[in-house]
C-alpha cells in the first residue's frame, strides 16, 4: 500500500475476536488504528496489543449504532489523525432465538447492532474519503446473509442480507471517489460470539459437517480484510468474499 504509514482505519467492534484480529494486522502494516468497543476492558486490551508491538491507535468506547457517538468519534479521529481512510464495519451482534418467540426489541437490537451500525459509521466516514479521493470500506456480512445463519435467528440472517444490498449500492454511489466497499462472509469463526451461543460439542459437529473440517480463525479474516484495504484490491468493490472452509458454495 502507498502512503501507508499515513492511513488511518477505524474497525468497529475492535475489541476481541475478528475485530481484534484486524485491528492488529492493519496496525503491522503500520496504519493507524481508531479502536471502536462497548466493552472498555476488551478495547482497552486491544490497545495494549496494538502499543506493545509499536503500533499507534486510539480508544473510543461507546456503541456504534448511536449516531451522535458516531459522529463525534469519527470527527474527534479526523481532527486528530487527518483522515479515516479505511472503515471496516465490524461490530454486531448475533441472537439465536426462534422467529415466533423474537420480541419486537430484540429484533430492533440486532438489526440496529449489524446494519444501522455500518449505515451510520459510512455515512459519517464518505466526505473525507472523497476529499482524499481513496478509501476502503469493508462490511461485515456473513454465510447467513446468502443463506440463512448457522447459528442465528431470523433477524441476524435479515441483517446480515440487508448489509449485501447496502454494500452494493454505496459501491455504486461512491466508486468515482476511489472508494471501494466490499462484504465479508464469513463461515463459522471461532470466536466468543459463537463459543458463547453454541457448546463445544455442538460446534464440534458443524465443524466435521464443512468441507475444510474446522472452524476459521480471526487472523484467517484478518488477512482477507488486510488486502481488502490495499492498493491491490483497487479494482474490486460492490462484491461479497466468502470465507467459509468451502460450507456454502454459490
Ligand atoms: N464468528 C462468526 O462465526 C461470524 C460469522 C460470520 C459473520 N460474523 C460477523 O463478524 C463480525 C465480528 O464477529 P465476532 O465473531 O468477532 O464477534 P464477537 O462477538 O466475538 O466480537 C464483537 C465485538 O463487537 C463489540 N460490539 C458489539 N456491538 C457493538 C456496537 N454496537 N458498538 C461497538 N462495539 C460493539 C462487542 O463488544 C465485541 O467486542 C460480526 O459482525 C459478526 O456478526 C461472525
Amino acid at each position: 500500500m502507498s502512503n501507508a504509514n499515513k492511513k488511518v482505519a477505524l474497525v468497529t467492534g475492535s475489541g476481541r475476536g475478528m475485530g481484534r484480529a484486524i485491528a492488529l494486522r492493519l496496525s503491522q502494516e503500520h496504519i493507524t488504528v481508531v479502536i471502536n468497543d462497548l466493552n472498555r476492558d476488551l478495547a482497552e486490551s486491544t490497545q495494549e496489543l496494538i502499543r506493545h508491538s509499536g503500533g499507534i491507535c486510539s480508544l473510543n468506547i461507546g456503541d456504534a449504532s448511536d449516531e451522535d457517538f458516531v459522529n463525534d468519534m469519527v470527527e474527534h479521529s479526523i481532527s486528530e489523525y487527518g483522515s479515516i481512510d479505511i472503515l471496516v464495519n465490524n461490530a454486531g451482534v448475533l441472537r439465536p432465538t426462534p422467529l415466533v418467540d423474537i420480541p419486537l426489541a430484540e429484533w430492533e437490537f440486532v438489526i440496529k447492532g449489524n446494519l444501522t451500525s455500518t449505515f451510520l459509521c459510512t455515512k459519517k466516514v464518505i466526505p473525507c474519503m472523497q476529499k482524499n479521493g481513496w478509501g476502503r470500506i469493508i462490511n461485515f456480512s456473513s454465510t447467513a446473509g446468502k443463506n440463512i445463519s448457522t447459528v442465528g435467528g431470523a433477524h441476524y440472517t435479515a441483517a446480515k442480507a440487508a448489509i449485501l444490498g447496502l454494500t452494493r449500492h454505496t459501491a455504486k454511489e461512491v466508486a468515482e471517489f476511489g472508494i471501494t466497499v466490499n462484504a465479508l462472509c464469513p463461515g463459522l469463526i471461532n470466536t466468543e460470539m459463537v463459543r458463547d451461543t453454541i457448546s463445544d460439542e455442538s460446534v464440534e459437529k458443524y465443524a466435521d459437517s464443512f468441507p475444510i473440517k474446522r472452524l476459521g480463525n480471526p487472523e484467517e479474516v484478518s488477512e482477507l480484510v488486510m488486502f481488502l484495504a490495499s492498493d491491490k484490491a483497487a479494482y474490486i468493490t460492490g462484491a461479497s468474499m466468502d470465507i467459509n472452509g468451502g460450507d456454502l458454495m454459490i
